[in-house]
Parts: C-alpha cells; sequence; structure tokens
C-alpha cells in the first residue's frame, strides 16, 4: 500500500471511531525550552493528557511530524531515520486497554492487511520499586485479540536468555515497555506523565542468526533483541501515571497514546524490509542516483545518510519558524545533517552545485498535498542549502589541500620503510607499518576534526594502504577523545540560544531583554520567558500571559522599549554565582539549567539602577542607542497560557 493511501487509512480508521483529526504541530515545540524538536506525537499534547480539555474532545487522531537527533549515526541500516510521521490516535481520558488494542490490530490486519502471524506483541512485567504492576489486563486483551485472527496466543516472561519459547506476547521491564518523553522511569523529573506500553512488533523473516548488534548478545532470538529480524511497528501507550516526590501517582484520567511510524509501517504493508524502498523515499533515491550516476544497491548507506538528512533538513526549515544551518539550537542540528548528507555526497562522487537544494525541492513535491508549509517556505529552505553547501565546499576545499600535504608525508614514509627493507632484510617492518598507519589515523582525524574530512574519503583519496585497520582504529581513538570534549562543549552551545553573530541579531537580542523587562513592567513579574528565538530578521519572544494583548498594550510595549533606547542604557555582563543570580533576581528561563558560575547581562540606568538583569550568554549591544526603532509585528497565541510576540528593529 502506498503511503499516502496508509496516512488516510489509519486517520479515516479512527474518524470512524468517534475521533476528530488534528493537524500536526511544527517540529520546533512551542513554549518548551527542554527539547529542541517534538519527536513524539505525545509532545504537543502533554496538556490534554494531563487534563486540560481539549477543544477536539477526548478522541484524537493525528500524522505528527517527528524529529530524533539520537538516531542521526543510525540511519544507514535501511530502517532508521531521523525524520518521520508518527500516525497517532488518542484518548483523553476516554476509552482504554480494550478498545485500544482491539482496533490497532484490527486496523493492521483487517484494514492494511498485514499478516497477523507475523504480529507480536510486548507487554510492561511489572516493577516493584516504582508501585506499578504487570499488565496482566493487557494480556487478556491481547489473548482475546489474537485469538479472533486465530492464533492461540502463549505469554511468556522475559525471554532474556531463551528465546522465543513459541511465545507471542512477551513481557519485558520497564526499560523496553515503560513510555515517558524522558525515558524510563528513573530518568523522568518529577511532574512528568508516562506509564506502561505495549508494542507490537512485525517478524521480517526466518533469520534468526544475526546477533551481532544486539545488547542481547550470545542470547537466543526474542522480538526485543534488535537483531533485524523483528522490527516495531506501533506503540500503544496507557499513559495514566505521574512521577512526584513520593513515587508514581494516577493522573485523574487514563490515557491511551498510540503512536506508529508512517514510515516503517508502509514498508511492512508493502512487503519490503526497507523504509527507503517504500515511495517515501523513492523519487529522493532516484534523484540521487541521477546525481552520483551511482546505483543505491551500490553504497546504501550513502544514499539514506543524504536522503534522511536532507529530508529532515527540509522539514525543520520548512516550519515556518525561521531556522537556518548555524551553530546554535536546532540551527546546529541542520547544520550538522546537511554537511554530512555533503560529505557522503562526495563519497558518492556527486559534483553537481546546488545538488541539496535539488533535493529539497523533490522533497516538498513529495509532501506538498500534506504539509503545505513546505512548498511556502521552499525559496527560504533552497537559499539556506545553497549558502550552507557553499560554506562547506570552501571549508572542504581547504581539507583536501591540507589532505595533499599528508599525502606527500605519507608516500616519503612508504618510500623510506621500503629502502629500509631492502638494505636490512628484516621484518621488523610489519611492527613499523603499524605505527606508522596509527600516526596517519591521528593526522586524517585532524582533517576529519577541522575540515570535517570523514576518513572513508580521506582514505580513498589516498589510494589505500596496508594496514587501513589500523589508521581506522586510531582514528576512532581520537575521535572517542574529543566527542567527550565536544559534549561538554556542545552542552555550552546552545546555552546562548542565538541564530548566529551577525550584527543584527545581537541588536535584536538586547531588544529582547528589553521587551520582556517590559512585559514585567506593564503586566507583573509574574511573566516568564517561555521560549525564544532571534535571527538577524525578528526577534521571537514566547511567555506567560493568558490573554490577548491589546492594540493599546502593544503601542505601550513599544513606546516603553523604544524610550530605553533613546536613554541610551549601557548594557553590561558579569559573572555571579548562580545563588546570588538568583537572589538579585534575575530572569532566568523556564526548563534552563545552569552552572555554578553564570552570566547575567544589565541594562542600566546612568545611576547603576537595573532595568533588566537576565542570565544570558550574550553577545549584546555595548548600548542601547545601537538599537534604531522597536516594533512589534505580530502579538499571537502560542500555546495555552503562553503567548507568543514577533518584533524587528527598523
Ligand atoms: N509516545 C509513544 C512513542 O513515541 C507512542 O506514540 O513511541
Amino acid at each position: 500500500m502506498k503511503s499516502a493511501e496508509l496516512r488516510w487509512k489509519f486517520l479515516d480508521f479512527f474518524k470512524d471511531r468517534g475521533h476528530k483529526i488534528i493537524p500536526s504541530a511544527s517540529l520546533i515545540p512551542e513554549g518548551d525550552s527542554s527539547t529542541l524538536f517534538i519527536s513524539s506525537g505525545m509532545q504537543p499534547l502533554v496538556p490534554y493528557l494531563l487534563g486540560q480539555k481539549h477543544p477536539e474532545g477526548t478522541r484524537l487522531t493525528d500524522s505528527q511530524k517527528s524529529f530524533r537527533t539520537e538516531d542521526i549515526e543510525e540511519v544507514g541500516d535501511g530502517r532508521h531515520n531521523t525524520f518521520f510521521e508518527m500516525l497517532g490516535n488518542w484518548s483523553l481520558g476516554d476509552y482504554f486497554k480494550k478498545e485500544q488494542l482491539t482496533w490497532i490490530y484490527s486496523f493492521l490486519i483487517d484494514e492494511i492487511k498485514i499478516d497477523a502471524s507475523r504480529l507480536y506483541a510486548t507487554v510492561f512485567r511489572g516493577e516493584e520499586v516504582i508501585g506499578v504492576p504487570k499488565d496482566s489486563e493487557s494480556v487478556d486483551i491481547l489473548k482475546q485479540v489474537f485469538k479472533t485472527y486465530g492464533i492461540d496466543a502463549k505469554d511468556v516472561d522475559f525471554p532474556e536468555n531463551d528465546g522465543m519459547q513459541d511465545g507471542r506476547i512477551f513481557y519485558y521491564p520497564a526499560k523496553k515497555n515503560w513510555w515517558s518523553k524522558s525515558g524510563t522511569p528513573e530518568k523522568m523529573p518529577i511532574g512528568e506523565i508516562g506509564g506502561p506500553d505495549s508494542e507490537i512488533f512485525y517478524d521480517l523473516g526466518p533469520d534468526l542468526k544475526k546477533h551481532e548488534n544486539s545488547e542481547f548478545k550470545g542470547a537466543l532470538c526474542h522480538v526485543n533483541c534488535d537483531c533485524g529480524r523483528f522490527i516495531e511497528i506501533g506503540n500503544s501507550v496507557f499513559i495514566e501515571y505521574k512521577k512526584t516526590q513520593q513515587g508514581f501517582e494516577k493522573l485523574e484520567q487514563q490515557n491511551v497514546d498510540f503512536g506508529g511510524g508512517l514510515e516503517r509501517m508502509t514498508m511492512v504493508s508493502e512487503g519490503l524490509d526497507n523504509i527507503f524502498e517504500t515511495d517515501l523515499f523513492l523519487h529522493i533515491i532516484k534523484k540521487i542516483e541521477g546525481l552520483s550516476g551511482k546505483r543505491y544497491r551500490d553504497d546504501r548507506k550513502s544514499f539514506e545518510v543524504i536522503a534522511d538528512h536532507i529530508k529532515s533538513a527540509t522539514f525543520i526549515m520548512g516550519d515556518g519558524d525561521g531556522i537556518s544551518p548555524n551553530n546554535t539550537g536546532q540551527g546546529y542540528i541542520v547544520r550538522r545533517l546537511v554537511r554530512r548528507a555533503i560529505r557522503f555526497g562526495k563519497k558518492l562522487g556527486i559534483t553537481e552545485k546546488k545538488w541539496t537544494k535539488e533535493i529539497a525541492t523533490i522533497v516538498t513535491a513529495d509532501y506538498k498535498d500534506v504539509y503545505s508549509e513546505l512548498e511556502k517556505n521552499i525559496t527560504f529552505i533552497g537559499k539556506e542549502l545553497k549558502k550552507e553547501e557553499e560554506k562547506f565546499n570552501e571549508t572542504l576545499e581547504r581539507g583536501l589541500k591540507e589532505l595533499n600535504g599528508i599525502k606527500k608525508w605519507w608516500g616519503q614514509i612508504r618510500r623510506s620503510s621500503v629502502n629500509d627493507m631492502g638494505s636490512s632484510g628484516n621484518y621488523s617492518q610489519g611492527t613499523d607499518q603499524k605505527r606508522e598507519a596509527r600516526e596517519l589515523g591521528v593526522k586524517l582525524f585532524y582533517l576529519y576534526q577541522s575540515y570535517g574530512l570523514p576518513i572513508e574519503l580521506s582514505l580513498e583519496e589516498l589510494g589505500g594502504i596496508i594496514f587501513e585497520d589500523e589508521a581506522i582504529k586510531s582514528f576512532n581513538e581520537e575521535l572517542k577523545k574529543h566527542q567527550e570534549l565536544s559534549r561538554t562543549a556542545s552542552a555550552g552551545m546552545f546555552k546562548g540560544g542565538l541564530a548566529d553573530d551577525e550584527p543584527e541579531t545581537i541588536k535584536l537580542h538586547t531588544a529582547h531583554h528589553l521587551l520582556l523587562a517590559a512585559l514585567q513592567e506593564l503586566f507583573g513579574k509574574q511573566v516568564k520567558q517561555k521560549g525564544s528565538n532571534i535571527n538577524s530578521e525578528r526577534l521571537r519572544i514566547d511567555f506567560s500571559f493568558d490573554r490577548k494583548i491589546t492594540a493599546e498594550e502593544i503601542k505601550k510595549l513599544e513606546d516603553m522599549v523604544n524610550e530605553k533606547i533613546h536613554q541610551g542604557l549601557d548594557v553590561v555582563k558579569r559573572e555571579l554565582p548562580l545563588e546570588e543570580a538568583q537572589k538579585i533576581g534575575a530572569e532566568m528561563e523556564f526548563g534552563v539549567k545552569y552552572g555554578n558560575m553564570v552570566s547575567v547581562y544589565f541594562i542600566e540606568d546612568k545611576k547603576g539602577n537595573a532595568i533588566s538583569k537576565e542570565f544570558c550568554g550574550g553577545p549584546h549591544v555595548k548600548n542601547t542607542s545601537e538599537l534604531g526603532t522597536f516594533k512589534i509585528i505580530k502579538e499571537e497565541a502560542s500555546s495555552q497560557g503562553v503567548r507568543r510576540i514577533k518584533a524587528i528593529l527598523e
């Protein structure tokens, strides 16, 4: 079945069962700065799962755009992708396990004709420490469900070592069968909601031996062992718990959150074992074949990385939030995606200019009927991709020059060691060659680090070397060392939150501080920042406030900010211990974690009175007189209890 048909079948199936179809939320979370992206259908619906009334009622269905950063490196095995569509159905304190499990299997088996005998279920086996019991209720229902399809379903305890044991329903611990935004129960912060879940696995084939990548290595195969035979195609989460100081408490309402990846469902319904062969990727793969002159089967990983990454970048940039490749926040992830794709493009031998943009055009055409925002933003996406491609190509070119130097060095070493061998005739040169290969690995790592040149590419340029595995090994060792460091660095990278350091962006950043101060002066200190995004064209602030702001109030806010600009106030940065900064009441952004020493930006009048003080990494202008005229261009609701203002400087 084609993906478009499947998407509609799913939504219609639940519509027929009393659900309202709701549109996908943006990939960029609104009023929630704790994550960079929406990575599940559940995130935008949290307030309603907690009990707030949803305007469309208690039964909803959707196809939510989702992006998972943690899967970037996983792409390449035929079934991982970073951007995906999550088909979802929701009960907000309405139906529960019985309806959910009956319906979802009926959808898969009766509607999209998946072979029931290939489906397997998992359930939560209970954890005493958190006081949540084994989900026997789901097991009883699932047995009934399978019986309808002529299957006598046996339930089997956690098959850590014993394999399938002819089972159909398997109990697993929280590590596998508990769902919350943050993961397992112990990873959840106080206040977060989640619950036990029941996953649906599809059996791809009879090969039971592939255990290399499994955390259950050595054990017999079972549905959750990641050996490649079974693939998860959907998950019914029974969200009915909230973590509190005292432990897990039942929520007032029992919710259902079902999510299934459209890509995987399409794959299975088309009888394929690779998502990149479905029509959700087909045109992109064809385009890459055209650009590179290679076939997909020649280098599957490179094709998949390019197809996945450019598609994700297109969706993130296409959401209308002005996200572009840069060094912070979401923009940093876009940069990573685009650059990684370009590197793999080089590997495939793509030489054409502006090719990433061409792929984005295909993505846009493929999805225009479902996500019209892509088409609306295609000019922006194309422009940004072109810029990024040019920028990165320059860096790469410099890297290749450097590689030429290494090539010469390597050539000399090789010649001298061949000569050594000739004169001494001894065979210790094997050890020497290994050492040299390791040295080469370190140099190639430097090249990767400074210019983004991947080792595969460098080795190819060098024309193949003896003890290549040694070079790769030492490259990887260096990489590991630096990853530790860069993890710390990237934590810092997200702090500032500026899209770039263009002068316009910096000015808007200072204006952002003045605006927050004005909002608090006008509406009271309880107004808190809930999110922000600044680029060279405009600033955006999300803040807690529960009604529309009137035209007079907008005018008032503009006047207040402009007055501060005219007064020519100094902007001063001070490093303070966290406690002290809190004591003086500096503004913190909700949900952000800070270190022991923090920098606080003060905007002060001539007497040293602070008009604004905020935790902030900067940068800012020196004096507000540099800003020009402040103007609010939009005021709107962002989410429940959160308003959003967009403003510019003229
Ligand atoms: N929230 C669950 C998941 O993301 C099901 O939608 O897997």
